[in-house]
């Protein structure tokens, strides 16, 4: 694949490889119950932080794209350089081309759109960049900022999936909702 441009900017904001240096910032919102709570994992201490953020820095944007299994998107706002996000891109299955999205914001930083412009850099890449056909996200059901935002960005809810799975203990229902690279163009075409 090639190599993606460092950093991407948006109007508001500017999405770069993580580094070390990220580390309280990212804690600051990883270490909130209310962001863990439809998360695989739970609220995150320091040292846990600590993990995630060497493997998201280990080798930055060349390394992940050489690996092809994810590009993790530190989002920052452009003014400032304040780290409010984390987005990711997996590759999911190489010959069809499906892509997932993941977001997760600090909530200081919430209600204000960037999560959604942010995203929308995310699928200009997976599309643009990485020739993607399709992108999907999948949420809790009871995750409403998540669903809301998957719906502004324009995705179509695919899926409801019932009592599939045990999550954190209770019966799971799940949202999926995805993207075509054609409705993608569809909607840069008119401007979203
Ligand atoms: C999911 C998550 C990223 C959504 O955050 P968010 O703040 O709702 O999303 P945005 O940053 O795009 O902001 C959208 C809100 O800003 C408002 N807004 C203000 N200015 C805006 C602009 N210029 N463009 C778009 N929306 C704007 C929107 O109306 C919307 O508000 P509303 O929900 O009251 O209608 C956030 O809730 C989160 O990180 N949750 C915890 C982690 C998590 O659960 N992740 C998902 C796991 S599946």
């Amino acid at each position: 694949m090639a190599d993606l441009s460092i950093p991407i900017e948006t109007e508001r904001l500017r999405l770069r490889p993580f580094t070390i240096a990220d580390v309280d910032a990212v804690h600051a919102y990883h270490g909130l119950d209310e962001v863990a709570r439809y998360q695989y994992w739970e609220q995150r201490s320091r040292d846990e932080v600590v993990q995630e953020v060497t493997k998201w820095a280990d080798g930055g944007w060349d390394r992940q794209v050489a690996d092809a299994e994810a590009i993790v998107f530190a989002v920052t706002l452009s003014q400032s350089g304040i780290l409010i996000g984390d987005m990711v891109l997996l590759f999911r299955d190489k010959e069809a081309r499906q892509g997932e999205i993941g977001f997760t914001f600090n909530p200081s930083h919430g209600g204000k759109g960037y999560a959604t412009e942010a995203a929308r850099a995310v699928f200009a890449a997976g599309f643009g960049h990485f020739n993607l056909h399709r992108i999907f996200g999948r949420c809790d059901a009871r995750n409403r900022a998540s669903w809301r935002l998957m719906e502004r960005l324009g995705m179509r809810r695919e899926a409801h999936f019932r009592e599939h799975a045990l999550f954190k203990g209770v019966w799971d229902e799940e949202f999926h909702y995805a993207m075509l690279a054609r409705e993608w163009a569809e909607m840069d075409k008119g401007g979203f």
